[in-house]
Order: C-alpha cells, then structure tokens, then sequence
C-alpha cells in the first residue's frame, strides 16, 4: 500500500537534484524534504548515490547524503541495528527500518523515502511521535502486582507462561505498525493504535501481572480498542515480524470472555 506523508494544506514540490560525478554504479534516492522555518511548501531533492563507496543499507545512503552531499538532511538514527527503532520511515511505499532495509531489496533506479505516514512533521523525515508516546504511557507499560513478594526472591515464571510473552517483548516502539493503520490515520485521537495494543497486551499475558482485569477494563472502549477492524496492514509491515493484529484479536477475546464467564 502506498502511503504519503503530507503536512496539511501543503503539495510536494519537485527539489534540487544532485549528481553523483563520475560514479558508474549509482541509485538514486528521492527524499521528502521540509523544514518549517523556510515557509515553503514541502519538495523531493534527488540524490545520486554511488553504490561503490556506499554501505548496503537505506540508512547507509541517508547517513552519506548527510556527510558528503547535504547536511542539511535531517532523520533519526542511532543503533543501525534494528534495535532501537528511531529509524523507521517510509521506503518505496512501505513504513520500515532504514537501517535494515537493503538497498539491493529496493526495485528500481530510485528510492523513494518519506516520514511515517499521517503524521505531524517535525522536519524532513522525523515524525512527531508525541502523542504515540503519551498513549504508550496511558497503557502503564510496567508490571503492577498487589501481593507481597517473598524475601529475597525474584516473582517466578514459568517456562510456558515466559513463552507466552514471544512475539510481544520484541516490539522496539517503532510506531511503523501505529502508522500504517487507517483507524489510526482517521482516529489515532483516540485509538490506541496496534503498537500500543501490543504493548498493552505485552502485560496483560504476564503471568507475574495482578492487573488483568484493570488493564481488560481500561481498553474495553469503543475508541480506545474496537476502532481495529483487522485490516493488518500493521501485521504486514512490522520490521521485526511481530504481529499486532494477533494481539489485538487477543484482547477482544479476553473482554468477551470475562462478559460470558
Ligand atoms: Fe514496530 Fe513491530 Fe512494535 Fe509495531 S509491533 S512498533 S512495527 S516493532
Ligand atoms: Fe489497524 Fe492492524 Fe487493526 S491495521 S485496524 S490495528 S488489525
Ligand atoms: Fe536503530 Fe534503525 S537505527 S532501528
């Protein structure tokens, strides 16, 4: 599916383009560029990477542009590894990790790269992730308990209950699920959003959590969870092949048994 990032009111421009002299091998990477204190109306600046004297990731050409040809290119970065999230943007119409994205993997002469859809711009390719980190916090993503626990000793799991927590620990709060989701485009004001349901459902099947029932509560909402329709769209996009839409589906089930039981 495809998906643009647009700030309101506004219409991408065709930018500058830069060669790469001399280079034989090249792609070339059009990048959405916007910087609010210009003024002016968001543009696409072209730029020829020489894949010769260029590591093989998205990131790797981002991280070139801004040392060698434009430094005035402005996006997240930090571990290069998948880790830590702050990378995930738009590639040729697919929210993902730029530092895990191939460069090989994109068809094509040309890359296009965009923010994260439906999403305020702060400047070029970062998103304002704001809202998305309040309603994480609204879900109080930590393990809350009321019994005493034992002296000197750690609250145990079992192997089949620490099994069921697979597939949920390893979200990296990446927002591209969060961002992919059209209830989330149309209401993300006051649906959680698939990223958020997963990470709240994270706790809900810790065996070591004694809040079940207030947290199946608190989503039993019609904004906050059933704005999900099952379109997956956020399963399908997920860079670590998690999928929200299962634990979306999850959730559902618990509030519907706690009403039959
Ligand atoms: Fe990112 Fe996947 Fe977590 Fe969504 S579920 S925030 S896509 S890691
Ligand atoms: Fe959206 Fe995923 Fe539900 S795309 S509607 S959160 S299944
Ligand atoms: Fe950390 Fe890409 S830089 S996930």
């Amino acid at each position: 599916m495809a998906q643009f990032s647009l700030p309101k009111n506004s219409k991408v421009q065709k930018g500058s383009y830069f060669k790469a002299e001399g280079a034989s091998n090249i792609k070339k990477l059009k990048v959405y560029r916007w910087n609010p204190d210009s003024g002016e109306n968001p543009r696409t600046d072209t730029y020829e990477i020489d894949l010769d004297n260029c590591g093989p990731m998205v990131l790797d050409a981002l991280i070139k542009v801004k040392n060698e040809i434009d430094t005035t290119l402005t996006f997240r970065r930090s571990c290069r590894e998948g880790i830590c999230g702050s990378c995930a943007m738009n590639i040729n119409g697919t929210n993902t990790l730029a530092c895990t994205k191939s460069i090989k993997d994109c068809k094509g002469d040309e890359i296009a790269v965009y923010p994260l859809p439906h999403m305020e711009v702060i400047k070029d390719l970062v998103p304002d992730l704001s809202h998305f980190y309040a309603q994480y916090a609204s879900v109080q993503p930590w393990i809350q308990t009321d019994s005493v626990p034992l002296p000197d000793a750690e609250r145990l799991q079992s192997i089949e209950d620490r099994e069921k927590l697979d597939g949920l620990y390893e979200c990296i709060l990446c927002a591209c699920c969060q961002t992919s989701c059209p209830s989330y485009w149309w209401n993300g004001d006051r649906y959680l959003g698939p990223a958020v349901l997963l990470q709240s459902y994270r706790w809900i099947a810790d065996s070591r959590d004694e809040h079940t029932g207030e947290r199946l509560e608190e989503l039993e909402d019609p904004f906050k969870l059933f704005r999900c329709h099952t379109i997956m769209s956020c399963s399908n996009t997920c860079p670590k092949g998690l999928n929200p839409g299962k634990a979306i589906a999850e959730i559902k089930k618990q509030i519907a048994e706690r009403h039959v039981l």
